[in-house]
Formats: structure tokens, C-alpha cells, sequence
């Protein structure tokens, strides 16, 4: 029976410890957190994310063996395993400023952990994605204090993607667990392998060193990120030949040796991690030296930044070239489906260029209205987040579809066009609509990286 704690309660924080407080009943499992009112959320049944399936397992252990609290002192003083999975953003001054791993949150929870452990024996977990060689710099804060305390850091990265954590967290693909090359390291890295142990088969557990353990989870976010913006920079040759993205995708796709996933053409891809772990990545190459291999990775953000100004440039474009006083309805904000988040969403440079060009802006989300608001607050013009979506659309010149929600498939689009202006407009930057029939419609209809449907 060991103590686990979770410095963190966020979207990896929560749900990794839920599942390892379901799969793990001997042990206790608590979650620690500076913010009063994720901690509180997280406490009642009105959670602080939306993930599928999240509450009923949080429901099944919370009060049993998962536990969330603010005593982030004296949850360290009791704890035998310590999972760090605080937030590791871009850092926004300074040395490496735009690109470099803001580690500060992460350095606290170092000196936290170092002022109140009292167990003889503690292993730290870095879940939080980290530039290589941080796990070192973690030991060296933790040895400096002359605490009677014995420390091994381990690297175990997190892979699930928000929308299906808890699918994710059950069935992983695999579980990496970097651990310190001695007797000791070993052993920290087999206690936190035993913890998956209880669900996850041994065969999909990965043991390696710390730094390939750390470099391996910024290499597979940079590498899946990249495919995306492949499949993008193809999607705007495949406007200009008459060739079909999704076609060609499928094409690739079947090789197995290339493989079917992320190959689907978007606005651009988003969420708190792809751009900000590609940025590190390509700033650690920078700093070792190696000034090609930072500006090959920097170009995969740079084309997602350009996906997403083409998709602006063509509603530009094709509602005449002046959008002053024109309604633009985004059908969803978050960066992706089944999800509220919208961190890095491309929902929000897009609204930034439309109020550029003085466009009204109307909203419409399931889940995520309420983070569009924060997001969209310094801009001071003309945005409104509407929840009844055919309110949302009541007038509206065009529609730009940013989420992929099953829901927008299924809207009716007659009712819809009876209550646009027309010409209408639908700018699907998923390919997630049934272009044809809306082009029966009466729709004007543009998809990504195929030929346009238009009445005009
Ligand atoms: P998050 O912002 O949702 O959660 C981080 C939490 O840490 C916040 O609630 C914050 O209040 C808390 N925190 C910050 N400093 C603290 C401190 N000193 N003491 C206690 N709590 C503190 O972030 P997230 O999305 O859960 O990501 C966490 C890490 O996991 C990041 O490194 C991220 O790159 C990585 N990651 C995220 C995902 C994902 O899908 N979001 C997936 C894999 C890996
Ligand atoms: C991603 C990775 O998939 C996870 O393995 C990783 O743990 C996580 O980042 C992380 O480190 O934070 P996530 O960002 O939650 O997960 O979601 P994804 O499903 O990867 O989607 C990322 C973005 O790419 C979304 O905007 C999505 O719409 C977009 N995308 C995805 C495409 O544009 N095309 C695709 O074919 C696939």
C-alpha cells in the first residue's frame, strides 16, 4: 500500500489518477492543486473538464481511494510516489522566449516536494511533457537540500489526447517509463511499472532511460503534428490541381507502412500541446547546435499557422472581399471534438482575422462557450456566443465549421439556409459535412483541398 500523489489537477493530472485510483483500490491516490476552484469542481459532479466516461470513474473512487485537496504540503509529507503533472507552457520572456519550456510551475513543485517529503524513500514521476535532461535537473534540486529523504526521478510522459483520456488511459498502446541507469533507478521504475501492471498487459510497458523516455514524448507529439501539416500543405496543392485530399489520404493511408491516422486536412491543429511541444523541440536543437533540424520542426508549425490564414484568406476572398458588417457563424470553437477545451484552438486567430476585417462574429459550441469568452476578451468588437445554434446562425452570410462535433452533422441545413443571407456560404475546415447535399441545398459550399461547390 503506497501513498500516490499528483501535483496537478488538470487534463492529464485528473484522469491519470482517477484510472490509477480504479485499477490500483490498495492504494491511495490524491491530487493536490494551488487552484481552490479546480479542486472544488473536481469535488463535486460538475467537473472541471469535459472527457467521456470521466465522471462515472471519478465517481466510482472519489471518497474511496482518490482523494482532491489544496494541502499540497502535507500531502508531499505523506506521499511514497509523487506524479508531477503541472503545466509546462511556452515561455513567453526572456532566453528563449516564443519557443523555450516555461519551467517555472514545474520548479516549484521541485522545492515543494523537497521542503515537506518526510517518507525515507520517494519517487518522483514527471507525467508533465518536459525538455530532455529536465528529470537531471529535477534530481540535482532535489539532492541539494541535505534531506534524509532518498529521491529517484522517473519519466513516465503521458499519451492520452483529450476526447478519449479515459479510452486512452485503459487501453494505451504503450506506457513509457524512463528510469535513472542504476540499482536504484530500476528499482523506482519498476515500482511505477507495477502500478500499471494491474491493467495494463506487460508487453505495452516500455522501460528506457530517463532522456529517451523524455525526447521520445516530444518526438511522437512532433511527429503526429506533422503529419497534419503534410496532409494540409497537400490539401492546398490538391485546390489548385482538382485532385481530392481525402482521396489522396485514403490512398497514403492504406499503406500500412505509412498508416490511416492524422492524415485527415483541418484548419489547423490545436491544443495545449502540438505547437508548444514542437517549439521546445526545435529550441533544443537550436541550443545543441543544430540550427537545420530546429528549422525543419519550426516549419511544421509554420505551415499550421498558414492553413489556418488560407482558410480566413478564402472566406475572404469568396464572400467578395469585404467581410465589414457581414455575419460569420463559427460552428464550434474547441480545438477538436468532445472536448470545452479551446487552449491553441485555430477558432481563435480565425476570430481575430474576421474582427480585422470588421466582421460580426457569432459563436456556437456545445461545450466550450464558456472558454471562447475568455479567450476572445481582448478583442473589443462585435462577438456573440450563442448556445441555440440556429439562433447562432439567424442572418448569418457564411458559416465556418472549426470543430469536427458529430452534432453539426446532423443540423437541418434546410432550416438553416431558409434563415441565412443569401448567397450562402459554408466554409467546412474539416471536411466534415455532406457537401454535396448542401450544395443541393443552395449552399455555396467550400471544403479543404477539393473542388468547391458554387452556385455564384
Ligand atoms: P493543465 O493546465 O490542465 O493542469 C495543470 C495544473 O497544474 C493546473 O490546474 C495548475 O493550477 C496546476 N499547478 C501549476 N503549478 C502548480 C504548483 N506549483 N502546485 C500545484 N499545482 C500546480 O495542464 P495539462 O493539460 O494537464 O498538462 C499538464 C502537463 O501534461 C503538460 O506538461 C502537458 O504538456 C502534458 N500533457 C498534456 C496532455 C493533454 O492532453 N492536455 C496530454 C499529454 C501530456
Ligand atoms: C495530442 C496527442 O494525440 C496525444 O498523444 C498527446 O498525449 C497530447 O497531444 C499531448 O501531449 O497533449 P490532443 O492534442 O489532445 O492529443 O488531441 P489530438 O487528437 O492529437 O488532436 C490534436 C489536433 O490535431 C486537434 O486540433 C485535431 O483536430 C487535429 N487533427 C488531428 C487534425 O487536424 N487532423 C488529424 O488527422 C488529426
Amino acid at each position: 500500500m503506497s501513498n500516490i500523489l499528483c501535483i496537478g489537477a488538470g487534463y492529464v493530472g485528473g484522469p491519470t489518477m482517477a484510472m490509477i485510483s480504479k485499477y490500483c483500490p490498495e492504494h491511495t491516490v490524491t491530487v493536490v492543486d494551488i487552484n481552490q476552484e479546480r479542486i472544488d469542481s473536481w469535488n463535486s459532479d460538475d467537473l472541471p473538464i469535459y472527457e467521456p466516461g470521466l465522471l462515472e470513474v471519478v465517481q466510482q473512487t472519489r471518497g474511496r481511494n482518490l482523494f482532491f485537496h489544496t494541502d499540497i504540503a502535507g500531502a508531499i509529507t505523506d506521499a511514497d510516489i509523487i506524479f508531477v503533472s503541472v503545466n509546462t507552457p511556452t515561455k513567453m520572456f526572456g532566453e528563449g522566449a516564443g519557443k523555450a519550456a516555461d519551467l517555472q510551475y514545474w520548479e516549484k513543485t521541485a522545492r515543494d516536494i523537497l521542503q515537506n517529503c518526510s517518507k525515507p524513500e520517494v519517487i518522483v514521476v514527471e507525467k508533465s511533457t518536459l525538455p530532455v535532461r529536465t528529470a537531471e535537473a529535477m534530481a540535482r534540486i532535489l539532492e541539494s537540500g541535505h534531506s534524509s529523504t532518498k529521491f529517484s526521478v522517473v519519466s513516465n510522459p503521458e499519451f492520452l489526447a483529450e476526447g478519449t483520456a479515459i479510452e486512452d488511459l485503459a487501453n494505451p498502446d504503450r506506457v513509457l517509463i524512463g528510469g535513472e541507469e542504476n540499482e536504484n533507478g530500476r528499482k523506482a521504475a519498476e515500482t511505477v511499472a507495477e502500478l500499471y501492471a494491474h491493467w495494463v498487459p506487460r508487453d505495452r510497458l516500455l522501460l528506457t532511460s530517463v532522456w529517451s523516455s523524455e525526447l521520445s514524448k516530444l518526438v511522437a507529439n512532433a511527429m503526429l503534428a506533422q503529419r497534419i501539416s503534410s496532409v494540409n500543405s497537400i490539401s492546398a496543392l490538391c485546390e489548385r490541381t482538382e485532385a481530392d485530399i481525402t482521396e489522396v489520404s485514403r490512398a497514403i493511408g492504406m499503406d500500412t507502412r505509412i498508416g490511416a491516422k492524422f492524415l485527415q486536412a483541418s484548419i489547423g491543429f490545436g491544443g495545449s500541446c502540438f505547437r508548444k511541444d514542437i517549439l521546445h523541440l526545435s529550441y533544443l536543437c537550436e541550443y545543441y547546435g543544430l540550427p537545420e533540424v530546429a528549422d525543419y520542426w519550426a516549419s511544421v508549425v509554420r505551415i499550421n499557422e498558414w492553413q489556418t490564414e488560407r482558410f480566413f484568406q478564402n472566406i475572404l476572398q469568396q464572400l467578395f472581399n469585404t467581410l465589414a458588417g457581414k455575419t460569420i457563424t463559427l460552428l464550434g470553437f474547441a480545438f477538436k471534438q468532445n472536448t470545452g477545451d479551446t487552449r491553441d484552438s485555430p477558432a481563435i486567430p480565425l476570430c481575430e482575422k474576421l474582427v480585422g476585417e470588421n466582421a460580426r462574429v457569432r459563436i456556437h459550441d456545445p461545450k466550450a462557450l464558456e472558454n471562447a469568452r475568455v479567450d476572445l476578451k481582448h478583442l473589443n468588437a462585435d462577438i456573440s456566443f450563442v448556445e441555440d445554434v440556429y439562433e447562432a446562425v439567424e442572418g448569418a452570410h457564411a458559416l465556418a465549421l472549426v470543430t469536427q462535433w458529430a452534432e453539426y452533422r446532423e443540423l437541418d441545413y434546410e432550416r438553416i439556409f431558409k434563415v441565412m443571407a443569401e448567397p450562402a456560404f459554408i466554409f467546412d475546415g474539416r471536411n466534415h459535412l455532406d457537401h454535396a447535399k448542401l450544395f443541393e441545398i443552395g449552399f455555396n459550399v467550400f471544403p479543404l483541398g477539393k473542388t468547391p461547390f458554387k452556385h455564384i
